[in-house]
C-alpha cells in the first residue's frame, strides 16, 4: 500500500483524497493516512500532493517507517474523506519543516 508520511501534518492539501478510487483516505484534526488494507496500489495518489507525503510502502523516507504502522492505526479510527477541502491557512508555512510527527492531533 501508499503511505502518508510526516510532511502531511498540518498541511493537509487534501488533494490527494479526489483521485483515490478505493476512497481510503481518512481524516484526523490536522493530519490524512491512508487504509493499507484498501489500497490497491493505483500510485494516482502520489503526484496529486502538493507536500510530497504520499509513498509506496517500500520507498518511505529514513526515519519516517513508523508511519506505516500508524497510517494502519489511524485509519481505523478515523473517518474516510473523499471530497477536496481548503487547506489550513497557513499550510504552506508547515511545509517541509521537520518534526511535526509529535504535532499530530488525534
Ligand atoms: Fe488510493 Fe491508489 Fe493512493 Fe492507494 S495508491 S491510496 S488506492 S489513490
Ligand atoms: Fe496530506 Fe498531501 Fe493529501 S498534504 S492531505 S497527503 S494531498
Amino acid at each position: 500500500p501508499f503511505v502518508v508520511t510526516e510532511n502531511c501534518i498540518k498541511c493537509k492539501y487534501t488533494d490527494c483524497v479526489e483521485v483515490c478510487p478505493v476512497d481510503c483516505f481518512h481524516e484526523g484534526p490536522n493530519f490524512l493516512v491512508i487504509d493499507p488494507e484498501e489500497c490497491i496500489d493505483c500510485t494516482l495518489c502520489e503526484p496529486e500532493c502538493p507536500a510530497n507525503a504520499i509513498f509506496p510502502e517500500d520507498d518511505v523516507p529514513a526515519g519516517q517507517e513508523d508511519f506505516i504502522a500508524l497510517n494502519a492505526e489511524l485509519s481505523k479510527a478515523w473517518p474516510v474523506l473523499t471530497e477536496r477541502k481548503d487547506a489550513p491557512a497557513d499550510a504552506k508555512d508547515w511545509d517541509g519543516k521537520p518534526g511535526k510527527r509529535d504535532l499530530i492531533e488525534r
